[in-house]
């Protein structure tokens, strides 16, 4: 049995305890056996031993809306705007991406992630079985939807369903179906795609009121909003959904977010850098709606670091509502932690530190000038932390990285590897 003590660490519980100033975890299998605050007393068992040297314990980040393999298109293409920057940079760099270039953005990707704390991501893209099997390899946990899109889906449907066959015993994968957004699909697709979930089981994932013109597209189609329309044809009807962006909101929308039990992920970095507009995140908690947070892809932010979002997440309600009470430290790490399981309908097995929940957490280290005083712990997290604080990552029980290096992936090759293809991909 594999068993390991984390000791001398300040707790964020996310749960009932709240924060445990001084304390220990102690972990059989991948579950959390005990937490509690002082000294682990009951015998070892042969445990590995792990000190947190006055650190702080937490779950680990779940990146709730992202596009790991555009890792390779971080900052190509920079400065141009959104469309000119689609047609002429980003999609005709993706027209050539091969199974192998996906494999290599994806570690890529998930070194950043483990690096600055994120033990689960929820994924959409092509190719994405390819991205499972590094999940396998890497044990992070992927929530992994393949993208459905344009005009013919057949094909893309049956992956889905391929991929939920390879997938669907595994740890570490779990397989959800993509649709890209309202103005990518049409409206028997949307609709398929609900009977399909509902089938299934499986959740889904979608982009929804991300900009104005996309409201504009769906109004002068449908006389709708996007979230009004995959509303009208049932798609949210029994099934989960998860919604990056909603940014654009009508009165009617947070009704639905509401009452069908809908989760939208905010990606605040990547709407101020598309200058998409501000999400209306105080008025869905308001509302009850369930918020969570994502980084979207790297081309569009230009990088993973949930400390980075959470920060970007509160400061900027803070000034839209022009109220420095809104989005407090623990609400926005709520949103970044806990609510993307929330999202997904697991959080009563993963995202608190206690007792049978699965053993998924980070520890950051406060042994760092910007990280002291701890007069409190939330706001040092969300307001002085970074991703680079993040010491040590366990997943599952297993331990992903420890004292800074990873244990799973090989890092140096995988960066040479990363430099290496994307030349390759220039010249092709
Ligand atoms: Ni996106």
């Amino acid at each position: 049995m594999n068993r390991v003590l984390v000791k001398n660490a300040i707790i964020i519980t996310m749960g009932k305890k709240d924060v445990i100033e001084n304390g220990y975890v102690y972990i059989e299998d991948n579950k959390i056996k005990e937490v509690n605050n002082g000294e682990y007393t009951n015998d070892l068992n042969g445990a590995y031993v792990i000190d947190a040297k006055g650190g702080i314990l937490m779950p680990g980040f779940v990146n709730s809306h992202t596009h790991i393999p555009m890792t390779l298109l971080r900052g190509y293409g920079e400065g141009l705007p959104l469309m000119k920057w689609l047609r002429e940079k980003v999609w005709p760099f993706e027209n050539k991406l091969t199974q192998g270039d996906v494999e290599i953005g994806s570690y890529l990707g998930l070194i950043e992630m483990i690096k600055s704390g994120t033990t689960a991501f929820i994924d959409m893209y092509f190719h994405e079985i390819n991205i499972a099997d590094v999940v396998e390899r890497v044990k992070i946990r992927g929530f992994l939807a393949h993208t459905i899109i344009g005009e013919k889906n057949e094909e893309q449907f049956k992956y889905v369903d391929d991929m939920y066959n390879k997938f669907k015993d595994s740890k570490y994968v779990n397989v959800l179906i993509g649709p890209h957004s309202p103005y990518t699909l049409n409206k028997e697709v949307l609709k398929q795609v609900g009977d399909y979930a509902r089938y299934r089981h499986m959740p889904i994932h979608i982009h929804l009121s991300e900009t104005l013109d996309e409201i504009e597209i769906i109004k002068e189609k449908y006389n709708m909003t996007p979230i009004e329309l995959c509303d009208s044809i049932g798609m949210f009807d029994g099934t989960k959904t998860i919604a990056a962006h909603c940014v654009h909101l009508y009165e009617n929308d947070f009704e639905i977010l509401k009452s069908k039990d809908i989760t939208a992920v905010h990606n605040p970095q990547s709407n101020m850098k598309l200058a998409s507009g501000i999400a209306p995140v105080t008025k869905m908690i308001d509302y009850n709606i369930n918020v969570a947070l994502g980084t979207d892809g790297t081309s569009s932010n230009n990088n993973l670091d949930m400390f980075d979002e959470m920060r970007s997440a509160s400061l900027l309600q803070k000034l839209s509502n022009m109220d420095a009470t809104a989005l407090s430290s623990y609400n926005t790490l709520k949103m970044a932690t806990l609510n993307g399981y929330i999202a997904l309908g697991i959080d009563d097995k993963i995202g608190k530190i206690e007792e049978n929940y699965k053993a998924d957490m980070i520890i950051i280290d406060t042994n760092k000038a910007h990280m002291l005083p701890i007069h409190d712990v939330y706001s040092n997290i969300v307001f002085a932390a970074n991703g680079n604080d993040v010491k040590t990552v366990i997943v599952d029980g297993n331990i992903i990285m420890e004292d800074y290096e990873l244990k799973t992936i090989d890092e140096e090759y995988y960066l040479y590897e990363a430099r290496r293809r994307v030349k390759e991909i220039l010249n092709r």
